[in-house]
């Protein structure tokens, strides 16, 4: 039980919380602070959305579905990146510190836009099946396992959020770093028997140099990621599958 649950004071929480408005000119980077009575069961999006209401209402933020689903609504608290209609303020301390994510192209205060860099990763991975036959819409549906499915499905549910990509050093470094979301889109059509792309195919796109052999495996997108995606294990299958197609390529 937490001390909501039990009806004790309510505290009132201390956002530190970063201002920039990048089209304006006079902007400067900075912090500002606000103070908010928490309320039970208080999200970011709901304390957020009550500081813009009763405080500034220049604040800029995205939330969308308020459901973990759109992931739009990423955001650095208190030092690592997060979901911002996931997190439950009495889950947090007192003083609350709310940055926009890094890589991305910022928008304003803790707005960014993530939609370019996922949309760049798509169109570099080619992210969409790739058949062997043209689109037949008279033929019968063919039939796939539940287990490849299950496989296929779980590619798909990264939301893209852009979490592991602002948690990763690497994509902080090297913005071109396809990072965890993009190594796991890469595995999602890997696995899709549709996809007929050519081991050889896979290895241009996934074994360059910011590709799966850039990361250091340290974890941070896994330990981040809003979905529990098995990011590590995607990353190790990544690399299995590239060095064993090298090695049978160059013994062929
Ligand atoms: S494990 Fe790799 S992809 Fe994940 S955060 Fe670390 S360097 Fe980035
Ligand atoms: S892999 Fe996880 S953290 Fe990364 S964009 Fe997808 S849902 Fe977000
Ligand atoms: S508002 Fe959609 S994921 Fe948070």
């Amino acid at each position: 039980m937490n001390e909501q649950s039990r009806g004790s004071t309510p505290r009132t929480l201390t956002f530190e919380i970063f201002r920039f408005n990048p089209e304006d000119p006079e902007s400067k980077p900075h912090t500002q602070i606000f103070e908010l009575e928490e309320e039970p069961f208080m999200s970011l999006y709901i304390a957020l959305n009550r500081i813009r209401e009763q405080f500034d209402p220049s604040l800029q933020f995205d939330f969308t579905c308020r459901e973990s689903i759109c992931g739009a609504c990423g955001m650095i608290v208190n030092g690592r990146p997060a979901l911002g209609c996931k997190t439950l303020t009495n889950n947090l301390p007192e003083h609350i510190t709310l940055f926009p994510l890094p890589v991305f192209k910022l928008v304003g205060d803790l707005s960014v836009d993530t939609g370019t860099w996922f949309r760049q990763m798509v169109e570099r991975t080619e992210a969409w099946i790739h058949p062997d036959k043209d689109f037949d819409g008279n033929a019968t549906e063919e039939k796939m396992s539940d287990e490849l499915s299950q496989a296929i499905y779980e590619g798909d549910r990264c939301i893209e959020c852009g979490c592991c990509i602002a948690a990763c050093g690497v994509a902080n470094v090297d913005p071109e770093f396809l990072g965890a979301a993009g190594l796991n889109r890469v595995a999602r059509f890997i696995v899709d028997p549709r996809d007929k792309r050519t081991d050889s195919e896979w290895f241009e796109i996934v074994a360059g140099e910011q590709g799966v052999f850039a990361c250091f495996g340290m974890m941070a997108c896994e330990d981040i990621c809003p979905k529990d995606l098995p990011l590590l294990e995607v990353n190790a299958y990544l690399r299995r599958k590239m060095l064993a197609s090298r090695f049978a390529a160059s013994n062929s």
